[in-house]
């Protein structure tokens, strides 16, 4: 008779990492960038995006891919800390503690705390710390991880936050948006693009059977361009698949905040509306109205425009915009020469609203923008027509939305003074011809008319001078004002 085999020991539990149970689509040069920096002895890396990205969803991946690495030898595992609801060093602390599963002493000395929780990170040895969501405590984590990592330089932490925290030896993976179509891509080509393969997997849960004819596909091409690649944005989309259809979607996409809307939810992702003023309610005040000013550029922006369209003094405005791209809510990419800076249609509008919320502001800053690229678009026409003046002509490509925006606006000016002098009685009314067309200049027809629903993005180009070519982005953000 064979001896009975010895109680086997548990293994002891080395991850609390769940994954959401929706779908999860690309990401895969995010997750490499994230495994690069630890490989290359990153011990804190941050994945920064604005809200919605997918930040908690791709680190809540990494952590259930290489948990086990973490695990082997007499590691410690992979520890998820959901610190949303976090209010301060004390809670940080809490939860941390918690999810590793180490009684916390009470103490009113917060570096005894940290201290304490410091070192119950440094028995579990090799770790993965995954902390989500930090912006709203971005200062206070700062200086916890900044101590935790020196008590357990074995632990590597993985932070998500809107915001940059700041510690030496941060390392930064910025979320980008999910691919999204591009003009002249074929039936197939686009339904392999993540934006796409996402909206579709979530339209299938609320209309199982969903699938977009070819005639249609176009137009889903056009409804995950206007959410920007934005995951959340996307998700909030698809669902609507229950009661509109693909048209009514991307006509309702003109502005994208209505929309967006999660009904029967009251939690942070009821909406994009939701998400946008978590993040704006983290800003001062110059901040604040500065990122409103923001909100007339169209298809960008360079630092030498918002010295001159922003409000207040000068001086100031380079760090305002640091600031908000450290919080991503601007966006700062490179262009040949320059340095652009952007924000997603869905954080503009919302801009936008504030600006029109300060009385008068709107008006003032439109001004000023009017102005400037009245005399930027003066100062390079003539050099750029000559025959060596390609980069100039590409610059002026890059801000053809904003040209066109200074002229509508322009215009929108003068009609308003025409009526203030006619109201005042200086302008003499033109007499009224049998199908003359109205006086008074007309606001610039939509584009989105002339071109048709589908030829947003390609079709936004015929708007251009010859020679000129928008620069990336500058189309789908013009077809969003134009709508
Ligand atoms: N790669 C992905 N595949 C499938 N769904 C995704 C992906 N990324 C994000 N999502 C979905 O989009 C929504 C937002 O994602 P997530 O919560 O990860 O965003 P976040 O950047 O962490 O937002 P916040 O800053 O508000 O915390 C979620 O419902 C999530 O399931
Ligand atoms: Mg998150």
């Amino acid at each position: 008779m064979s001896s009975p085999s010895p109680p086997r020991r548990r293994a002891a539990v080395s991850t609390n990492v769940r994954e959401s149970p929706s779908s999860f689509v690309g990401r895969a040069g995010d997750l490499s960038a994230i495994k690069a920096r630890f490989d290359e002895g990153a011990r804190l890396v941050t994945v920064l995006s604005p809200g919605g990205m997918g930040k908690t969803r791709a680190a809540t991946r990494f952590a259930r891919l290489h948990g086990e690495g973490f695990a082997a030898h007499g590691g410690g595992g992979a520890w998820f800390c959901d610190l949303t609801d976090a209010g301060g060093v004390d809670a940080l602390c809490g939860v941390v503690a918690a999810e590793l599963g180490v009684p916390l002493e009470r103490s009113a000395d917060e570096r005894a705390i940290i201290a304490d929780v410091g070192r119950a990170i440094a028995r579990k040895k090799r770790v993965l710390l995954v902390l989500d969501n930090l912006e709203h405590l971005a200062r206070e984590a700062a200086r916890v991880v900044r101590a935790w990592m020196i008590l357990a330089p074995d632990a590597r932490f993985l932070a998500t936050s809107r915001a940059v925290l700041g510690v030496p030896g941060e390392h930064l993976v910025h979320l980008e948006p999910l691919s999204l179509p591009r003009p002249g891509q074929s039936a197939a080509e686009i339904m392999a693009t993540e934006s796409v393969d996402l909206f579709v997997r979530r339209a299938r849960e609320v209309r199982p059977g969903f699938d977009p004819s070819a005639g249609e596909i176009e137009v889903l091409a056009d409804v995950v361009r206007a959410t920007d690649g934005i995951p959340l944005a996307i998700e909030l989309a698809a669902a609507r698949v229950a009661v509109l259809t693909l048209e009514q979607i991307e006509r309702r996409l003109a502005t994208p905040l209505d929309l967006l809307v999660r009904r029967d939810d009251t939690g942070k992702h009821a909406s994009m509306r939701r998400v946008i003023v978590d993040s704006f309610a983290q800003l001062d005040e110059v901040m604040r109205r500065r990122l409103a000013a923001s909100s007339v550029f169209r298809g960008g922006f360079t630092l030498e425009a918002a010295e001159s369209v922003l409000d207040g003094p000068q001086k100031g405005v380079l760090a305002t915009l640091d600031a908000l791209v450290a919080r991503s809510l601007v966006r700062a990419r490179e262009a040949p020469g320059e340095l652009r800076f952007s924000c997603f249609e869905a954080i503009r509008e919302l801009a936008a609203e504030e600006l029109a919320a300060l009385p008068g502001a709107r008006a003032e800053v439109a001004a000023r923008h009017a102005r400037y690229y009245a005399a930027f678009g003066a100062a390079l026409a003539g050099e750029a027509a000559t025959a060596g003046g390609g980069a100039l002509r590409a610059r002026l490509g890059r801000e053809l939305d904003n040209l066109i925006a200074a002229h509508a606006q322009a215009i929108e000016e003068a009609a308003r003074a025409r009526g203030r002098g006619r109201r005042a009685g200086l302008v003499a009314r033109p007499r009224a011809r049998a199908g003359a067309p109205r006086a008074g200049p007309a606001r610039p027809r939509p584009a989105r008319a002339r071109r048709g629903p589908r030829r947003r993005v390609g079709g936004g180009q015929r708007l251009a001078a010859p020679g000129l070519r928008r620069g990336p982005g500058g189309a789908r953000e013009h077809a969003a004002r134009a709508r």
